[in-house]
């Protein structure tokens, strides 16, 4: 089995749509799910699910005697990143060069970067009239949003849109295809 990793920092809707996706898949399971904050529902969503489940401290994530440590004695192949709000240092990029997927709520190159993250990107999108918004599936790197993009889909925003509709619309897109596109990419490179 190839074994992954979820990191979120909030409620971890996507974290439940991935548990859901992968939970009686024949070669990849969620062996853990992590998050930065120990009152964060994610982590009782692992536990309603019966996953292992543990949070960890920025110095933690830094460090490699401590998650990365972590991560390999749990022997996790892919780390995914589900609504995780943190960079991701250069000692987890390496160790997990093009096995780091994130999601981002927005048509990224736009509306990334350090600062942009769940409604201040849907109300950036909204203030600036945007008449098309949607998410994004990218690799990551040492840099905030900047990695290898892998997938897009668009929603179309209307006059009356409030940031919160938007934000609805979008979370609507991830939950469909972040699964799918988890599966599809490590399928693939693992088939290689
Ligand atoms: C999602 O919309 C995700 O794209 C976003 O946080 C939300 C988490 O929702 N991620 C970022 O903004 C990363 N820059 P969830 O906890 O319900 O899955």
């Amino acid at each position: 089995m190839i074994r992954i990793a979820i990191l979120a920092s909030g409620g971890g809707s996507n974290a439940e749509a991935i548990i859901g996706y992968f939970k009686s898949h024949n070669s990849i399971e969620v062996a853990m799910v992590l998050s930065n904050r120990k009152n964060a529902y994610v982590l009782e969503r692992a536990k309603n699910h019966k996953i292992d489940h543990d949070s960890f401290t920025r110095e933690d994530l830094n460090d490699e005697t401590k998650l990365l440590k972590l991560l390999k004695e749990k022997e996790i192949d892919y780390i995914i990143l589900a609504g995780f709000l943190m960079l991701i240092p250069s000692i987890l990029t390496q160790a997990y060069m093009n096995r780091i997927l994130n999601i981002h709520p927005a048509l990224l190159p736009k509306y990334g970067g350090k600062g942009m993250y769940g409604h201040h990107v849907h109300e950036a999108v909204k203030i600036n009239g945007e008449k098309i918004s949607g998410m994004t599936i990218h690799l990551v790197n040492e840099q905030y949003d900047k990695g290898r993009i892998l997938f897009q889909a668009e929603v179309e925003i209307l006059v009356n849109d409030s940031a919160e509709d938007i934000a609805a619309k979008v979370l609507k897109l991830e939950h469909k295809h972040y699964p799918q596109i988890i599966e599809s990419y490590i399928s693939e490179r693992e088939s290689r």
